[in-house]
Order: C-alpha cells, then sequence, then structure tokens
C-alpha cells in the first residue's frame, strides 16, 4: 500500500536503533495479527516499517517507552507537527551561524531549564512536553555526539556536540509523514515500563520488544536510555513477560544479544521452548559506536514464537 505516510522513516538517530535488522525482523512479521505493540519504543524503526507495508489496523498500535523526554517529543509530533518544524527551523538557523556556542546554549539555558519548568518527580511529564522541547529535543539528538541522550546524576542532559560538518537537523518533509503516519494509524503513544504490554495485550496481538541489550562483555554495557538501565534482573524479568504473552497466543518478536545469559533465557530454555519460542541467530551491524573500527558484523538474536517464512535459517 502507498500513502503519503508509507514513507515516513525514523526522525531519530537512537543507539540500538533497528533500521539495519529489519530484512531480518520481517521475515517473522505475522500475516495477520490484532492490534501491534512496540513497548521499548526509541525511534521506532519496526513501527514506520509497518505503516510503510499497511500492516497496522486504525487505532491499534501502542507505542511505548521508559525514557519521558523521548515520549513527550513523539507525542508533540504527533498533535502538533508545525509547530515542532517551526522551531526547529529556527534551531537550525542558529546552530548554523556558530554551531558550537548554539548548541550549549541551547542544551544548557533552554532545553535543561525548559525540562525542569515541566518537571514531575524524577522526569518531565511527558503529557507537558512543549513543542519547543520537542524541537530541541531533535536539534540535540542530530547535532549530539553520536545521538546519544545521557542525564547526568541530577537529571540533567549532558551530551557534548557532535562533530558532524554538516548535520541534518530540520527534515520537514519526513517530520510531517511521521505526523500523518501517527494520526493515520491513530496510534497510542504513552510513557510506561514495558511490562504494562501485559496489562494491555490480548490473544492474537503483535508484539515487538526491543530492550536494552545485554552486554557481551562486562565493559560493554550501554546505560545511556534512562538512569536506572537495564540489568539481569530485569532481563529476567522480561523472560516471564515474553514467556506469558506467548502462552496468551500473542505473537512475540524480540531481540536482544548473544550474551551467554540471553542464551540461558531463551535458547534451549524449557520454559521458552513449552510455549514455542525460539531464539535465531543473525548478522547485524551496530549504528552506534564511537570506534569506527567496533561497527562490524556482531551477531544478534531474534526470539520469537512467530514461524519464518520461506528463506530464513
Ligand atoms: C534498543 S532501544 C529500542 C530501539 C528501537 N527499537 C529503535 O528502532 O529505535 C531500547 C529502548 O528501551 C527503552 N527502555 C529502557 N528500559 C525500559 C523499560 N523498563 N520499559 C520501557 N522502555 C524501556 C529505552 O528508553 C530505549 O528507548
Amino acid at each position: 500500500m502507498t500513502t503519503a505516510s508509507s514513507a515516513a522513516r525514523p526522525f531519530l538517530k537512537w543507539a540500538g536503533g533497528k533500521r539495519q535488522l529489519l530484512p531480518q525482523l520481517r521475515r517473522f512479521y505475522p500475516q495477520r495479527f490484532g492490534a501491534y505493540h512496540e513497548p521499548f519504543l526509541g525511534s521506532g524503526a519496526v513501527f514506520f516499517d509497518l505503516v510503510s507495508v499497511g500492516s497496522l489496523r486504525r487505532g491499534a498500535a501502542s507505542l511505548t517507552d521508559v525514557n519521558a523526554d523521548l515520549v513527550g517529543c513523539w507525542l508533540r509530533l504527533r498533535d502538533d507537527p508545525d509547530a515542532v518544524i517551526a522551531e526547529l527551523r529556527q534551531l537550525d538557523a542558529g546552530y548554523r551561524e556558530a554551531p558550537d556556542t548554539h548548541y550549549y546554549r541551547v542544551r544548557d539555558e533552554l532545553f535543561n531549564p525548559g525540562r525542569a519548568a515541566v518537571w514531575n518527580g524524577g522526569a518531565p511529564a511527558a503529557e507537558r512536553y512543549t513543542p519547543a522541547l520537542a524541537a530541541m529535543f531533535i536539534y540535540l539528538n542530530r547535532t549530539g555526539f553520536n545521538g546519544l541522550f545521557r542525564l547526568n546524576s541530577k537529571g540533567k542532559f549532558n551530551v557534548p556536540r557532535g562533530r558532524y560538518p554538516n548535520p541534518r537537523i530540520c527534515d520537514a518533509e519526513n517530520l510531517r509523514r511521521v505526523a500523518d503516519a501517527l494520526s493515520a494509524a491513530a496510534a497510542r503513544v504513552a510513557h510506561r515500563p514495558y511490562a504494562a504490554v501485559f496489562e494491555d495485550a490480548h490473544s492474537g496481538d503483535f508484539i515487538y520488544l526491543d530492550p536494552p541489550y545485554a552486554p557481551l562483555s562486562a565493559t560493554a554495557r550501554f546505560t545511556g536510555y534512562t538512569p536506572v538501565g537495564f540489568g539481569s534482573g530485569d532481563q529476567q524479568r522480561l523472560q516471564q513477560v515474553v514467556v506469558a504473552l506467548a502462552a496468551r497466543g500473542c505473537h512475540v518478536l524480540l531481540s536482544n544479544s548473544t550474551a551467554p545469559e540471553i542464551a540461558a533465557l531463551y535458547d534451549g530454555s524449557a520454559e521458552a521452548e513449552r510455549v514455542g519460542i525460539r531464539a535465531y541467530t543473525v548478522p547485524a551491524r551496530r549504528a552506534i559506536n564511537s570506534n569506527a573500527g567496533r561497527r562490524g558484523a556482531v551477531p544478534e538474536y531474534i526470539i520469537t514464537n512467530i514461524p519464518a517464512r520461506a528463506g530464513c535459517p
């Protein structure tokens, strides 16, 4: 199906973004399903992929993440794209004049104080995010170091400027397509922990889960998404949710690293096997790595109870 919204693509660079893995993941998209849930939303690569092939029913997409700033940005883009784009154009112009000064002024004098003004306990309230904050979130993502979102111990965004000679800050056309895609799908976007999917999902629904990956080595843990991180206990609790969703009759699709702790949870685990879950090892490529020499092919797991289409190992 080709519509105006079909070409929308992720508008953020997000650590662990799944555009590279889409050819592998597509082999497991169910032919038919009820609602779609993406509880570790990030930049939403799989959501946009499903939109592009016209697989989503109106009013049946639930996109959630525990990063309140990220969700606030998605919400404002869905509901007020013109205001976000207007703000982003101004930021773009300011950056072109004096990149370094502008970046740090936006980060320290506008973005962090603006977040504090909509603060709700430990994080900004996603629903109170303004178009100006959403534009700054995109701006900092496009111009900051490796597109990272990192907070210091006081909860302030502290990523330094990246060294991009000519970053694409405002892609107004794609931002409008994203807003159209979200409206056309009547997508629910909410600030929620992943485990809430267990309350929302019904038999026949499709759930794509892309948690922070378990580290392959003790020094490799990426902790940039949220202050609390995602440790071994979280991976174990996630496995329980995945097994329970499969037992309920949901189509579950999960990506993760091939760390031994993930192998133990899904690859040959009797509990996972009982509900028809299998772990496939696929080649993948890491998009965000400050060390260019380490951006090579790394195997990853695709873990699912959905039968592979022809051509899949
Ligand atoms: C690997 S990224 C998802 C990337 C996404 N699939 C994409 O294409 O960009 C993991 C996401 O999980 C979110 N996250 C971390 N802990 C979470 C939790 N407990 N509940 C929900 N989301 C969480 C992070 O904020 C981050 O956006």
